[in-house]
Formats: C-alpha cells, sequence, structure tokens
C-alpha cells in the first residue's frame, strides 16, 4: 500500500503561498520553486538508509553516517526541473535521468518523448520529481519507465497533489511513497489542480 505523505514544514507552507499567487513573478516562481526543492530534500531525505564508516578527525578515529545506497534523480520535463537543483545540492553524486512526458492538452493523457536512462538503475535509489500529481498520468508513466528499465527502489516527490492523482498513483505503483507539500482539494473540467498553482511548466520558464 503506498504512503503518501504531506510534509508539515512550516516554511513549506509560506513558500507554497508564494507559488499559488498568480501575481508571483516568474524569477520569484523559479526561486521559490528551487527553495521547496530544497526543503523537501532535506526532509525526504531523513528516510534514507545510512551505514557507518571510521574516519579520523584531526585528533582521532571516529564514526561518521553517510548513505547506504547511491541516487538517481528523474525530473519529470519539464516542470519537473524546477525541483532538481534543491535535489542535486543535498545529492550532488546523484546521477540525473531527464524523463520527457507531456500531457495532451484535449485528452489530458500523457504522452512520452525523451528518456536517458543508465543500465545501472537496479542499484538506485531513484526519486522522481514532478510538481504536479494532477490525474496522476504522468507521474504513474515516469515510475513505470524507471521501473521496466529496472529500478527497484522508488519515491516520488510533488509539491501539489490531487486526491486523483494520488489514488490513481497508488494504485498503480502501491510500493512507491509519495510526499508532497500540499494535497488540495480537486481538478477542474480541464484537469488543472483547485486551488493549486497554474501551470507549472509555463510558470517556471514563462511559455
Ligand atoms: C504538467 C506537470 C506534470 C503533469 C501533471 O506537465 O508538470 O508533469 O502536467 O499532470 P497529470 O498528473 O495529469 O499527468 P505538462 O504536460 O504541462 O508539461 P510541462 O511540464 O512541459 O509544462
Ligand atoms: N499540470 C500543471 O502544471 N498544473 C495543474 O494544475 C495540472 C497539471
Amino acid at each position: 500500500m503506498t504512503t503518501f505523505t504531506v510534509l508539515d514544514n512550516a516554511l513549506l507552507k509560506t513558500e507554497l503561498s508564494t507559488l499559488r499567487n498568480k501575481s508571483t513573478s516568474i524569477p520569484l516562481f523559479r526561486a521559490t520553486m528551487e527553495r521547496i526543492s530544497e526543503i523537501m530534500a532535506v526532509e525526504i531525505c531523513r528516510s534514507f538508509p545510512l551505514e557507518t564508516f571510521e574516519y579520523e578527525t584531526p585528533l582521532e578515529t571516529t564514526v561518521g553516517y553517510r548513505f547506504k545506497e547511491s541516487f538517481l534523480i528523474a525530473p519529470v520535463l519539464r516542470a519537473g526541473l524546477g525541483l532538481q537543483s534543491g535535489f542535486l545540492k543535498f545529492l550532488p553524486d546523484a546521477t540525473v535521468s531527464h524523463i520527457g512526458i507531456s500531457r495532451d492538452h484535449r485528452t489530458h493523457q500523457p504522452h512520452f518523448y525523451y528518456s536517458n536512462i543508465p543500465a545501472r538503475i537496479e542499484k538506485l535509489r531513484c526519486i522522481v520529481l514532478d510538481p504536479m500529481l494532477a490525474t496522476g498520468g504522468s507521474a504513474t508513466m515516469a515510475t513505470s519507465l524507471l521501473k521496466e528499465k529496472g529500478a527497484k527502489t522508488l519515491t516520488l516527490v510533488s509539491v501539489v497533489a490531487a486526491p486523483e492523482g494520488v489514488k490513481r498513483f497508488s494504485e498503480q505503483h502501491p510500493d512507491v511513497p509519495i510526499f508532497a507539500a500540499a494535497l488540495d482539494r480537486e481538478l477542474n473540467a480541464d484537469k488543472y489542480i483547485l486551488p493549486g498553482l497554474g501551470d507549472a511548466g509555463d510558470r517556471i520558464f514563462g511559455t
């Protein structure tokens, strides 16, 4: 059964209010998404397994911690790019595999157009980045693709999730935990999230 977690963090709440505001400029929207990705990265890394190792301080040998696994970050193009820098800031050695999926404006179905996924993915902990979980079609497709290529351990990171998207994703990928900054009310007739923040890709890139 999928675990769905809305991260309880005061900074996330204030930053998300800036993202939602239609008066927020493109540069501020982009910078805020970047800050949100940093906060979410810190929160989500709490749950990842560590191992101990010995090293030398200037005075003696001591025991330190490092992550047990290596990471793969998979931003779903385009809006997932907005979350990339925060995760790379804290996981700088992560492999980055972009996955190109766009949602058809008329049918709202996801269309795959690009990916670059390494063969050694089986050993990597994969973090799928997609700020909007609306119908859930895009995130579900990206996760299926990573699994087809061999991914075994995955986490989905969204900023704003809709109940419909959480349901669809959980049914398809019950083994993949979802982390979000907010669970919104519903989708409108055009499958946009309400209250939402609009079209995340357009607001990041000014299109
Ligand atoms: C947006 C968003 C998600 C997707 C969510 O992408 O970035 O990937 O919609 O909707 P879904 O859950 O109903 O699939 P979009 O297709 O607008 O592409 P873009 O990021 O390039 O703007
Ligand atoms: N994609 C977006 O960018 N926003 C929504 O509300 C739904 C899908």
